[in-house]
């Protein structure tokens, strides 16, 4: 008798974002698993990061519907939209914060308190347990040394490296990338790839925006390609890179390989 499957970490039907007049997610369908390893990839303004923002309610969907770990975010019932509470929404995007390209770190602030913040004042657990905690993920990062330094003293690999540091200090189900490298010098690009690599062989949850196409064919489970505001497809890294279906897919990934 086989177990029952499990029920995905991430279930997302229909879902929909506008910018006044402009619509930016058209019906977004997707899935995604525990412990899985998910690739967006796909042409400038096609809403990647659109996307990503309204899984962690960054941003506010406009209809749709979004379930984490089994809780209802938001969903539509006939023509109105509703989402859950404030609270809720907040402890959400804590347990799936989100890597930016451009790290967002807070300059005034050291690595330490940067990765010590969200746990002390979003999730007000207890701060020698938070700091102890931080310290040895920064060891787990390769930047056991630099707990005390600020930002600006720190290389742009670094600077990702803190800005995952402080992603795993919310003790997360699920972490978002967008674009984690592309702001990054060639030459230091390798070590935030080897940090994402690490997580995903831990086991990870990882839902990654990236235009590192050997990254995303070895790592991921999964490739969807967004392109127009929806998925216009999906599938392994071989089938999306080997196999391309749509005439759109098949040209951008000739553009990619240009
Ligand atoms: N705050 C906003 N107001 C109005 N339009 C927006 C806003 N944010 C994004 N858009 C529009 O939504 C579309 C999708 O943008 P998005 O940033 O999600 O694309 P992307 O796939 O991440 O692109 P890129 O690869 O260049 O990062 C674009 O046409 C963009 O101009
Ligand atoms: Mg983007």
């Amino acid at each position: 008798m086989s177990a029952p499957a499990a029920r995905p970490l991430v279930e997302i039907r229909g879902l929909r974002k506008s910018y006044g007049q402009t619509e930016v997610l058209a019906g977004v369908e997707l899935m995604v698993a525990k412990g899985e390893v998910t690739f967006l990839i796909g042409p400038s303004g096609g809403g990647k990061s659109t996307l990503l923002r309204c899984i962690n309610f960054l941003e506010t969907p406009s209809g749709g519907e979004i379930i984490f770990d089994g809780e209802r975010l938001c969903h539509e019932d006939g023509n109105l939209f509703h989402h859950a509470p404030e609270r809720v929404l907040r402890e959400a995007r804590a347990r799936m914060p989100m890597v930016f390209q451009h790290f967002n770190l807070f300059a005034h602030r050291t690595v330490l308190q940067n990765v010590t913040e969200g746990p002390l004042v979003v999730q007000k657990r207890p701060r020698a347990e938070v700091e102890a905690e931080a310290l040895a993920i920064l060891a787990r990062v390769g930047l056991a040394d630099r707990a005390s330094f600020y930002p600006a003293q720190l290389s742009g690999g670094q600077k990702q490296r803190v800005a995952i540091a402080r992603a795993l200090a919310m003790r997360p189900s699920l972490i978002l990338f967008d674009e984690p490298t592309s702001a990054l010098d060639p030459e230091l690009v390798a070590g935030v790839l080897d940090t994402i690599r690490a997580l995903a062989e831990e086991g990870m949850t990882l839902v990654v925006v990236s235009h590192e196409m050997k990254f995303a064919r070895h790592l991921a489970d999964k490739v969807h390609f967004v392109a127009g505001g929806h998925i216009e497809e999906s599938g392994t890294p071989d089938r999306i890179f080997d196999a391309p279906e749509s005439e759109r897919l098949k040209s951008f990934i000739s553009s990619i390989l240009a």
